[in-house]
């Protein structure tokens, strides 16, 4: 358990301007608005422009949260940028992210944990500021462009995806929103459930790769669905469990927003009221690891969290990872 000296000091988001309705999937793939709100909860997303890349769009989420936390970029001691759709697979999008923020110092990485992007990348930067080492600050980031890796043609799986970042800044002895307990786990056996094949090192990008689209998302649906019901809810009840809580404690979920249903199911399963449970994926659909600190943000911004409330963060993804953070705020 850790013994939580690390806080959020700040949060930041940034959506790009495009808006993609169901009306707009309907002309571009066999579905229809009824299909995908029943079965997701999703009314449109966002899709990121050409521009805005995952190194400018965290660029943007991260700036309103330095500019929050009065905090000037140049003072970070550690960036880390949680995504799986890079500006490109080298560098690392963190060091981008570090340029354009004019930071010359901090170290930066990516971290690669599809929907849990941001939960472990929030862990692994509070194990830097708990090191006693001069960390003292750290940006914390995730950024999502999913857009360029969904097949437009897969109807199973392109009515679900928008773009988008999240950001929070860290700090040793934050009087908010201090991180009390987190819980990581994987299973790499199942990888195959959700998997992008080609375009790394196994299968480069070929002519034969693009004809057969493996360049893009694949996902089966309905197994994903089963384990990301079990995976949250076990991921959730142990953080509380070995905090000695229950879901009266808690003020607010905020569950990773792949699918309606899917959060609901994990509410009804820890025994926390669908009210206390935070939504945006009508608006926004599925940003992978983008979402929760972009759920995090808005909730921020709306001044839902009120000082003492905990706040369980939950989320399961490609890898497959799961993971659940509780935070105080
Ligand atoms: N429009 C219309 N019909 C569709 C669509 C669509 N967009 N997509 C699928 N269908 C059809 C299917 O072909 C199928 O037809 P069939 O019965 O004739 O074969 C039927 O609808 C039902 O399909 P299911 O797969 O049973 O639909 P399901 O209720 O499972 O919903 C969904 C599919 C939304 C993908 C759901 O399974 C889901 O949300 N899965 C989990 C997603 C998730 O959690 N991902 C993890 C994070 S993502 C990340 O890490 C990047």
């Amino acid at each position: 358990m850790n013994n939580g000296s690390v806080g959020i000091a700040s949060t930041g988001c940034y959506l790009p301007r495009r808006v993609l309705t169901n009306a707009d999937l309907e002309k571009m793939v066999e579905t229809s608005n009824e299909w995908i709100l029943e079965r997701t909860g999703i009314r449109e997303r966002r899709i990121a422009g050409s521009e805005e890349t995952v190194s400018f769009m965290a660029e943007q989420a991260a700036r309103s949260a330095l500019t929050r936390a009065g905090i000037d970029p140049a003072d970070l001691d550690l960036i880390v940028l949680g995504t799986f759709t890079p500006d490109q697979p080298l560098p690392a999008s963190a060091c981008l992210l570090q340029a354009r923020l004019g930071n010359t110092r901090a170290p930066c990485f990516d971290l690669s944990a599809a929907c849990c992007g941001f939960l472990y990348s929030l862990e692994a930067a509070s194990h830097f500021l708990r090191s006693g080492r001069d960390y003292r600050t750290a940006l914390v980031v995730a950024a999502e462009k999913l857009s360029a890796v969904t097949d437009w043609k897969d109807r199973n799986t392109c009515v679900l995806f928008g773009d988008g970042a999240g950001a929070a800044v860290l700090t040793r002895d934050s009087a908010r929103g201090r991180i009390v307990d987190s819980y990581l786990g994987a299973d790499g056996r199942s990888s195959a459930l959700l998997e992008i094949p080609a375009g790394g090192s196994t299968l480069p990008v070929s002519a034969e790769v693009l004809a057969e689209r493996k360049h893009y998302i694949r996902m089966e649906g309905k197994e994903v669905f089963k384990l990301a019901v079990s995976s949250m809810a076990t991921a959730a009840r142990t953080v509380l469990e070995r905090n000695g809580l229950g879901p009266q404690d808690v003020a607010w979920l905020l569950p990773h927003q792949a699918n309606m249903r899917i959060m609901a199911a994990v509410a009804k399963a820890l025994k926390i009221p669908v009210e206390k449970v935070y939504i945006n994926v009508d608006r926004l659909g599925n940003m992978s690891g983008a979402t929760i600190p972009i759920g995090l943000a808005e909730m921020d911004a709306k001044g839902l969290l009120k000082p003492g409330d905990r706040l369980l963060m939950v989320a399961f993804g490609g890898g497959l990872t799961w993971a659940a953070t509780l935070v105080q705020w």
